[in-house]
């Protein structure tokens, strides 16, 4: 074959090439420069020229292989934009269709009333601390000053896993764990699921608690007032006004049972607050000096007040639902009211 010849048809042939000549490309290069290739072949028989005839042959030859070399090159990047802009053309998402729109989820009110407590504590200096859900009957009883035997622990019928292990009753293990760690100042909150062997429309037997621990010099009862009058004002408005009834808890003393003002009727009594005016939210109290000494804090240095409250009846309370069972069931219908 002639090298015009070669040339000229290795240049239609590239002009002819489209988008998916990747292996025609590939093929033609072998058929110009491989092994057994024409401008190979025609360079092996230059040694069949006279001497003299021979560089100038070569330099015809070269010359063309140079340029096929180049073109082909050019094709090869030419070819590769081709097949991605047929890929991309192939792939295009058409945004006109009209498809259902995906549900967007929200959070669960539990949460959000989790949340937003945390969120004021946290603004008001405390720490979050985060206790286990299994238990020793040191931390949730004993250490609370809740002795083996003692009638205070049938307010609380326990779930045991073994002996000495429970599910927790109460996060005031959680002030025990944090009391054996860190010394006063303290100032925690402990948000958490406790359990207890409770069924009805009220009780569930998992539910889910917050803790409240102050600890240092000089603190009193009023400070527990204040401290929980704004906390009320924060979640039920402006209005209400707060008061404390003795009770009896064994890791504090005194202990309260602190009622808010109903934030529905203002007091004048409603389905809210069964009638009476008040709604219970919490229980509280001053630390228990046992309590601080199985802590290693000197209680005739330190003094501090703790409080403990129902997260699932503070939702109940604000969201007006009836049935603790509605917080755990996650029936869409119902979660839905809450977005
Ligand atoms: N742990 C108590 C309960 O589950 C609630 C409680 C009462 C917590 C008084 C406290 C407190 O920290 O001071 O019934």
């Amino acid at each position: 074959m002639k090298l015009n010849e070669i040339r000229e048809e290795a240049r239609k042939k590239l002009a002819a090439m489209h988008a998916r000549s990747e292996r025609d490309l590939a093929a033609l290069k072998t058929h110009l420069f491989g092994k057994s290739g024409v401008l190979t072949g025609l360079m092996k028989s230059l040694k069949d020229l006279p001497q003299d005839e021979r560089p100038k042959a070569g330099k015809e030859i070269n010359d063309v292989r140079v340029e096929l070399a180049a073109l082909c090159d050019k094709k090869e990047k030419e070819l590769h934009r081709l097949a991605i802009e047929e890929a991309l053309n192939a792939e295009q998402i058409d945004l006109s269709i009209d498809k259902p729109c995906r549900t967007v989820g929200a959070r669960h009110p539990l949460n959000t009333v989790k949340n937003r407590l945390i969120d004021y504590f946290i603004g008001n200096g405390y720490v979050v601390y985060d206790s286990p859900e299994i238990e020793t009957d040191y931390y949730n009883f004993q250490a609370l000053n809740v002795p083996p035997d003692h009638p205070a622990r049938d307010m609380q019928d326990t779930f045991f896993i073994n002996d000495g292990i429970l599910l927790r009753t109460q996060t005031s293990a959680g002030q025990i764990r944090l009391m054996e760690k860190f010394k006063p100042p303290i100032k925690m909150i402990c948000p958490g699921r406790v359990f207890r062997n409770d069924d009805d429309s009220t009780h569930s037997p998992v539910f889910h608690q917050m803790e409240g621990l102050v600890v240092d010099k000089n603190v009193t009862l009023c400070d527990l007032k204040g401290t929980l009058e704004s906390f009320a004002k924060f979640i039920f408005g402006e209005q209400p006004t707060i008061r404390f009834r003795p009770s009896y808890f064994p890791f504090t003393e005194p202990s309260v049972e602190v009622d808010v003002s109903c934030f529905k009727c203002g007091g004048k009594g409603c389905r809210v607050c069964k009638n009476t005016g008040w709604i219970e939210i919490l229980g509280a109290g001053m630390v228990n000096r046992k309590v601080l000494e199985n802590c290693g804090i000197d209680p005739d240095e330190y003094h501090g007040f703790a409080f403990g409250m129902g997260l699932d009846r503070i939702t109940m309370i604000e969201c007006a639902i009836n049935d603790i069972k509605l917080l755990w069931e996650n029936d869409v219908r119902f979660l839905r009211q809450f977005k």
